[in-house]
């Protein structure tokens, strides 16, 4: 069975295709760390706080473990955003407009993935985790990774 699903961004029009739902784990992996200690701290918790909302609703019945999951889920990502463009911003990186931009794209899917009526409960939250894997996770492999890797945070030539 072919699963997508696409969301469109209303700031950007862009269409989102989000496919490959079957492999549905998302664990935190060394691999993805990106060197910055609070950086990696914070992923590493939203990643735990996404598998915590598939947790909550392999267990729960009326949705509200599934809902108080997500809150915490999603003022976790509102958390580490403003840290990251604070630490950013703080060192003058020349990073920071990109991360915003990126961010708020970010928020934005997710809560039209959140709020989509089209989509049945179970379906949802399968998605959240496609979505943490293949829009959350890639920002972290390749935007934070490009923006804590550079000046200041590492010297422009070795370390
Ligand atoms: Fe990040
Ligand atoms: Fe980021």
């Amino acid at each position: 069975m072919a699963e997508s699903l696409h969301i469109k961004n209303k700031e950007t029009k862009e269409d989102i295709v989000m496919s490959g739902a079957m492999d549905e784990t998302i664990e935190w992996k060394e691999e993805y760390a990106i060197g910055n200690e609070m950086v990696d701290r914070e992923h590493r918790e939203l990643l735990r706080l996404i598998g915590l909302i598939m947790a909550a609703a392999e267990s729960d019945q009326c949705g509200d473990a599934v809902d108080a999951a997500f809150g915490a889920f999603r003022r976790y990502v509102d958390r580490h955003f403003q840290d990251e463009e604070d630490l950013l911003e703080a060192a003058e990186s020349e990073h920071l407009p990109i991360q915003r931009a990126e961010h708020r794209v970010l928020k934005q899917e997710l809560e039209t993935l959140w709020t989509s009526e089209l989509l049945g409960d179970e379906t949802k939250i399968r998605e959240m985790a496609v979505w943490g894997k293949q829009r959350l996770l890639r920002h972290f492999l390749t935007t934070d990774a490009r923006a804590f890797n550079d000046f200041p945070f590492r010297e422009k030539e070795g370390n």
